[in-house]
């Protein structure tokens, strides 16, 4: 197996080659003076299954691009079988016609990375599982949530609660409860279609003197963790940590979570704008090691 780093992700793809201890392969690539992407594979991958790892957080629209012709320039080029290692899937929250009229864009990415006769789709604590169902291909998600909490487990909690933001996110936060041996609670949240305002309502839990968790799979506006803490503090969380698969911290997000009391705002090298403190290359090496 060769794995290919697309990208949107050299060091998140370096990690994964090195834990399966397989040959990692860096593309020839550079933006043409008007925006477009050029690739080249500077080796041969004929006959070889290659992985390419690449995931599509902001910009992702060149992010979705560049995977595209890394999976097609490596089937042209004769590789036995492609895989799509896609951390971040974008677009994945436009799963279906809320609104008569909408487009289905995550039918539309499946239906583009099938076209480029990949063979598999791998992605990681995806924020709607039903976005997966348009791929005829072998499509999975895997979760990232047992490393994460490994993490929050060298962080010397005090009695540690975990909370999901909105009911999307209570498999996350038992997969994080079970690892951390405690328990867990969730909240309800709805957002306005139109606006996107997001307004949350608190259970009734008792948190004084403990430190509560948020988790959950993307924190991109910081508008549904920052409505959590700031309930987990009336409510006497001691500290509040914020951890997610998928860090994307768009516009004010940061000073909207630090403003809101967070203490610590936790993510993995799913996304690589900046160092992040958790690695998922064993998830996605071991979910190789299976496929292939
Ligand atoms: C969707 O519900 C997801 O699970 C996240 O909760 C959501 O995408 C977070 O978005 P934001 O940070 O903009 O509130």
């Amino acid at each position: 197996m060769i794995v290919v780093g697309g990208p949107a992700s050299p060091l998140l793809s370096k990690r994964v080659s090195d834990a399966l201890g397989t040959q990692a392969l860096q593309l020839e690539t550079k933006i043409f003076p008007d925006g477009e992407t050029y690739v080249r594979f500077p080796e041969p991958v004929a006959g070889e299954n290659v992985a390419v790892v690449q995931s599509c957080y902001p910009p992702q629209n060149k992010n979705l691009l560049d995977l595209l012709f890394i999976l097609d320039a490596a089937r042209e080029l004769g590789a036995k079988q492609t895989a799509a290692v896609v951390p971040y899937f974008a677009y994945a929250r436009q799963d279906y016609s809320y609104r008569t009229g909408e487009a289905v864009s995550a039918r539309t990415v499946a239906r583009l990375i099938e076209a480029t006769g990949a063979s598999n789709f791998l992605t990681v604590d995806v924020p709607s599982n039903k976005a997966l169902q348009y791929f005829r291909i072998h499509a999975e998600n895997l979760t990232c949530m047992r490393i994460i909490a490994d993490y929050l487990g060298s962080l010397h909690l005090e009695r540690p609660f975990v909370l999901a933001p909105d009911d999307g996110a209570i498999p996350l936060a038992k997969t994080v409860a079970e690892s951390l041996g405690t328990d867990f609670a969730w909240f309800e949240k709805t957002r306005d279609k139109i606006t996107g305002a997001v307004s949350t309502s608190g259970k009734d839990v008792d948190l004084k003197g403990r430190d509560a968790v948020i988790v959950d799979d993307v924190i991109s506006t910081g508008r549904t963790i920052a409505n959590t803490i700031q309930i987990a503090k009336n409510r006497g969380a001691r500290r509040v940590i914020a951890a997610c698969a998928h860090l994307l911290l768009i516009g004010d997000a940061e000073s909207v979570l630090r403003s809101a009391g967070v203490e610590e705002i936790i993510g993995t090298d799913s996304v690589e704008t900046e160092a992040r403190p958790v690695s998922i290359a064993p998830v996605l090496a071991e979910a190789l090691r299976r496929v292939w």
